[in-house]
């Protein structure tokens, strides 16, 4: 929404020359820029091609209603401490939600597959369970953030922003969460949790020896384990976690939503579900009230 009401703001008034915005002044027009409101790529062209008469009052009108035909998608954010099941319950919430999953410690662990210098200075730090630096990190993500898929189906950044210079990153580019979900686990079984994961390099699916045991032997022979998860390294990562948390959060006051993590995947599943089930009814009657408000006037 934001980018079709700055590429409209952007167009310039000025008497001579004819301004590109459709003015609606017929249920006609009103149709098509509804109707290629979902394709945005097209929404520019279509808009200016079926344009038949400049009408400055239709002006702020046109605005509105393409702004609010523009709906957004769902943008989640997930949090909590090293093993807490960020990445478990991410993949849920991409099956159900179709968000794309953004996730920061992948995005590292890939660049450090190229054996890139980016990749091996990340390494260093995630050996000692200190956060990559933000020369590194912020830039990754950034760019994942802005690529078409995201912006068609909305995002699920897992493990993103884990301070606060990162958070106000994102502020900085005017993105902010929906909701900011974060999963509270004791610290006992984030160390059981972490020596027992298990990845299969095949699927990507996780695992965990004793809680989500693999299907059959073939997978079970093919696991692997990730470097930091180790007890002694799990330690100095939840450290981290705890010196970084509380301001993260103080940003997202207002759109969090903590989940008790101790319980069974399923049950953190049943309580996530509902939490963004709920956001998004919001939105859609935010939608179609902005809609009806639009076409009303
Ligand atoms: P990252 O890869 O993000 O690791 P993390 O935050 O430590 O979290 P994990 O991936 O270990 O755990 P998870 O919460 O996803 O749990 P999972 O679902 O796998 O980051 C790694 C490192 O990269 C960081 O230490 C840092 O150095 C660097 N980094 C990352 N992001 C950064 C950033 N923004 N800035 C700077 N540096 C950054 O579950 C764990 C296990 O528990 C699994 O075996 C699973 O099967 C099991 N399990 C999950 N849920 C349940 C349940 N409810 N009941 C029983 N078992 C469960």
């Amino acid at each position: 929404m934001a980018a079709s009401l700055s590429y409209f703001s952007g167009v310039s008034l000025s008497a001579t020359e004819k301004p590109s915005i459709p003015s609606l002044s017929t249920s006609h027009n009103r149709r098509v820029c509804f109707s290629n409101s979902s394709r945005n790529k097209h929404k520019h062209h279509d808009c200016v091609s079926l344009s038949s008469r400049w009408k400055p009052p239709c002006t702020a009108r046109a605005i509105k209603i393409v702004a609010a035909a523009q709906k957004e998608p769902l943008k989640v954010m997930i949090a909590g401490a090293p093993a807490s099941g960020k990445g478990t319950q991410c993949e849920l919430i991409k099956n159900k939600f179709g968000l794309v999953h953004i996730s920061a410690g992948d995005l590292l662990r890939a660049e450090i597959a190229t054996g890139s210098e980016n990749g091996k200075k990340a390494k260093e730090f995630m050996e000692k369970g200190m956060l990559v630096p933000n020369e590194i990190v912020v830039m990754m993500v950034k760019e994942r953030l802005m690529k078409p898929d995201v912006e068609q189906n909305g995002w699920l950044l897992d493990g993103y922003p884990r301070s606060l210079s990162q958070a106000m990153a994102l502020e900085n580019l005017g993105i902010r969460p929906d909701i900011f979900i974060l999963l509270e686990v004791s610290d006992e079984l984030l160390v059981e949790r972490v020596v027992g994961r298990r990845l299969d390099p095949v699927t990507g699916k996780i695992y965990h020896l004793k809680y989500s045991p693999p299907e059959n032997e073939e997978i079970a022979s093919r696991l692997t384990q990730r470097f930091d998860d180790t007890e002694e390294k799990v330690k100095l990562r939840l450290k981290t976690h705890y010196q970084n948390v509380e301001s993260v959060i103080s940003l997202y006051e207002s759109v969090l939503f903590k989940v008790n993590g101790d319980v069974s995947k399923e049950e953190v599943f049943s309580e996530i579900d509902k939490g963004i089930s709920a956001i998004l009814e919001n939105k859609r009657t935010v939608d179609s009230a902005s809609m009806a408000a639009g076409v009303a006037q």
